[in-house]
């Protein structure tokens, strides 16, 4: 997508990206995206949020190898027969190098100190939604990750994350290595319901 693309085509094309050219990506363009995140709501507009950019080769492998290790010790099992076998391939791919190839792993944190427990996650995870349209919108790939949580206290020890400083999300950020064609999704009136539920729309 080009910058500049009217906001209903971004989130029309927004989709998980999980292979990456192998291209630098400027601080500036992480820094506008990321900025476009900081905008997103949070309850009482706590902005609990931290952002530990990676870009250091060892520690996105360090992380890829985290991600690998959740997925075969398990979330693969778990997800054969659950995904279709395209969806399958792909965050198979995606955990296996694609995801860590991308040359900025965002991790996503909260901060709990900003923000009762209660409402963390829930005040995180708009932000993370911000941060895919917005590169999305500069034709950057992206996806919302969180395979990797499943090692949690390796991720934290490997970024120096205190305690009161949660991860949620590895989000990569690159140039997309292929463009995909639209999301598929069910149609929205599918989902809508007239004053109360089960009535259709
Ligand atoms: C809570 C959540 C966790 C996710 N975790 C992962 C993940 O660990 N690995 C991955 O490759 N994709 C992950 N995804 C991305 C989904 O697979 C993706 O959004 C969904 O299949 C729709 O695909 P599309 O965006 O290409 O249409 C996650 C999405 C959400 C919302």
């Amino acid at each position: 997508m080009n910058p500049g693309t009217p906001f209903f085509d971004v989130v029309r094309r927004q989709r998980a990206h999980r292979s990456f050219r192998d291209e630098p990506l400027d601080d500036a363009l992480v820094e506008q995206v990321l900025e476009a995140a900081t905008y997103a709501p949070s309850a009482e507009n706590s902005q609990p949020w931290q952002f530990v950019v990676v870009r250091d080769a060892a520690l996105r492998a360090r992380i890829g190898d985290l991600t690998r290790r959740a997925w075969e010790a398990g979330g693969r099992d778990f997800e054969r027969g659950r995904l279709p076998d395209r969806l399958l391939a792909d965050v198979d791919r995606g955990a296996t190098g694609g995801v860590a190839a991308a040359p900025v792993l965002v991790v996503v944190c909260g901060d709990s100190s900003f923000c009762l427990p209660a409402v963390l996650a829930a005040s995180v995870f708009p932000a993370v939604q911000n941060l895919l349209l917005a590169a999305g919108a500069l034709g950057l790939g992206s996806a919302l990750t969180t395979l990797t949580m499943g090692f949690d206290a390796e991720l934290r020890e490997m970024l120096q994350l205190p305690d009161h400083i949660q991860p949620f999300a590895v989000v990569p950020l690159g140039w997309p290595a292929r463009e995909l064609r639209p999301p598929r999704r069910e149609p929205v009136d599918t989902k809508m319901h007239r004053d109360r539920f089960g009535r259709g729309w």
